[in-house]
């Protein structure tokens, strides 16, 4: 025993080198770009950059966005935490010279909002062969120039008061157009704070969509101008509220960081908090004959409820740009629809008596016709369970799986299922985030690919991407970031990075800790995955 524990002890010792006292799980890696990108060509040859004297020259289009991103970025990349004591790198033949000057090469006029499928391809050119002792981003849209500046940032390693650059080339593209990260305000209120530090992280691990679970049973802290009672009466107080102020300050947030803001208003069930400020919305609930005083889901025998969900659409998606909204439509308890007498009566007329299935597709027919007929065109997502009771949909509909994270047979097979109807599918099943257990988790993570079902091509093209979920009955702002990251990280790099690059986890861990202690250093509390240490451990 004792024997092979000192043996464990000389392997690992080797590895973090000589001279080291402690022994972390893994020596990170230095100067790699996570995620992967596609295509990298890395020299031993390398450059300095001094924080002093570098900066960017645009020598394409520009436009505020993009100029705002480059003042950003110089913060980013040299920022106070990433002091190390000088490696004396300056001196070996390996050095070239200074890299003063990085040219930001965009090729057409910046766009005005990120949208699914939006440009984000880059080329990053250190002293390649082509411009040596020069260094460039090149990229087709200012989506593609923020993942750009990204990967360049990630490039940089930390040499006393300056950086060390090897000279590099790299092509890159994300795999998937929709890379996003879920996050709940209803089960408890997340402040602007804790929205825009999500944001810059995922901004840091090229996501580019925050699906915004808004509201839910719980509260309601969206604050609308034609319904004010709904949050006046549905969130926890008056204060915990997002007013119209709050959600462009996010969305502009996100926008200079190309990330789109997907906001979900879950209907019919997830509305207890919208029952207050609303009369007449929910079902009530009978015991014995009597409305009991409980509400369920949304009562969609009273055509009223059209007309309010029709207003409030139209306000919400005047106030997030994004072409998408997610309609929710998942876990709908039948129980309190059953024990209703005027719903049986109003099933009677439409010949659908019993078929409490039936009449989900009732409700999501409408509110998939008034969503599609607003004036802004939108499209939506809704959860699986809308597919899975057999709802007729729009052929253009985004469903977004979520269930059976434990069986990944069955989450395949769903997978199978969804695609082969022809529709576009989101996957978030094995990513629930905020499910945490002792140990390592990420591996398992690292191991769920989208398109690892068994279909044709055509329904593999079917995969839009995918979520990491971080739901909130046990998240508020005090874990919200330490919980999420840097294990949203690696859902990040399965949703960019090619899919035969991000199979073995053992090749990604010195990886994923150089990528932790980048996060650490620029001044996010972002967990540890094992025993290991940072230089920005000491503040
Ligand atoms: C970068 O250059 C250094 C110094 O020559 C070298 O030790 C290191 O292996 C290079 N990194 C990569 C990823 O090639
Ligand atoms: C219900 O069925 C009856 C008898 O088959 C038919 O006359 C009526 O039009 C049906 N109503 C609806 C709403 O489909
Ligand atoms: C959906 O159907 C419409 C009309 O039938 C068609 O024009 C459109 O191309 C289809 N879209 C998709 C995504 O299949
Ligand atoms: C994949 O699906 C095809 C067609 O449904 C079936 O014939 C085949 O056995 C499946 N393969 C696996 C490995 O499940």
């Amino acid at each position: 025993m004792h024997r092979v524990a000192v043996l464990l002890l000389c392997l690992v010792g080797a590895v973090i080198g000589e001279g080291e006292k402690g022994i972390p799980y893994v020596t990170p890696s230095e100067g790699r770009v996570w995620p992967k990108p596609q295509m990298e060509v890395t020299e031993q040859t390398y450059l300095i950059v001094r924080p002093a004297t570098f900066k960017f020259r645009i020598v394409g289009k520009t436009c505020d966005l993009l100029e705002k991103a480059l003042s950003r970025y110089m913060d980013i990349m040299f920022s106070a935490r990433t002091k190390s004591p000088a490696a004396g790198y300056s001196k070996t033949k390996m050095f070239r010279g200074y890299l003063d000057t990085v040219d930001v090469h965009l090729m057409a006029e910046c766009e005005k909002q990120p949208y699914l499928h939006m440009d984000e391809h880059y080329q990053i050119k250190v002293d390649s062969p082509d411009r040596p002792l020069e260094g460039s981003i090149i990229a087709a849209s200012v989506w593609g120039a923020f993942r750009g500046l990204e990967s360049f940032s990630h490039l940089l390693v930390a040499d006393g008061g300056s950086y060390r650059v090897n000279s590099t080339q790299i092509m890159d593209h994300p795999r998937f157009p929709h890379r996003g990260l879920m996050i709940d305000s209803s089960r408890h209120f997340l402040p602007l704070s804790s929205i825009k530090q999500t944001l810059d992280l995922m901004s840091m691990d090229k996501f580019n969509v925050l699906h915004w679970h808004i509201v839910d049973s719980q509260s309601f802290p969206y604050q609308s101008d034609v319904y004010p009672d709904l949050s006046g009466l549905g969130s926890w107080t008056s204060r915990h509220i997002y007013t119209s102020e709050d959600v462009a300050t996010v969305v502009s947030y996100a926008l200079e960081r190309g990330i789109r803001v997907m906001p979900e208003f879950d209907t019919p069930g997830h509305t207890d908090s919208w029952g207050p400020g609303q009369p007449g919305l929910l079902t009530e609930c009978y015991k014995h004959g009597k409305p009991d005083g409980t509400y369920g889901p949304v009562d969609p025998s009273n055509e009223d409820n059209y007309d309010f969900l029709k207003k409030l659409f139209t306000e919400v998606t005047q106030r997030f740009p994004d072409h998408y909204l997610h309609l929710g439509g998942d876990e709908v308890s039948f129980r309190c629809w059953r024990s209703n007498p005027e719903l049986s009566e109003f099933m009677q007329h439409l010949n659908i008596t019993g078929d409490y299935a039936a009449l989900e597709q009732y409700y999501i027919t409408k509110l998939l016709e008034l969503v599609g007929d607003l004036p802004t065109k939108n499209g939506y997502l809704v959860w699986q369970e809308v597919f899975d009771n057999g709802v007729e949909l729009a052929n253009d509909t985004v469903v977004h799986i979520w269930k059976d994270g434990g069986d990944m047979d069955r989450v395949n097979q769903e997978l199978a299922d969804v695609t082969a109807s022809g529709f576009q599918t989101l996957l978030s099943s094995c990513w629930y985030l905020n499910v945490i257990s002792y140990g390592v988790d990420w591996h398992k993570y690292y191991s769920c690919d989208p398109q690892g079902f068994n279909g044709t091509d055509a329904q593999k093209a079917l995969i839009v991407g995918g979520e990491a979920c971080m739901w909130g009955e046990y998240v508020d702002r005090t874990n919200l970031i330490s919980r999420t990251w840097p294990r949203a990280s690696v859902v990040a790099e399965k949703l960019w990075s090619a899919a035969d690059a991000t199979t073995n986890p053992d090749e990604a861990t010195p990886r994923l800790e150089e990528h932790r202690c980048r996060l650490l250093g620029r001044g996010y509390g972002v967990e540890p995955f094992g025993p290991s240490y940072c230089d920005a451990d000491i503040v």
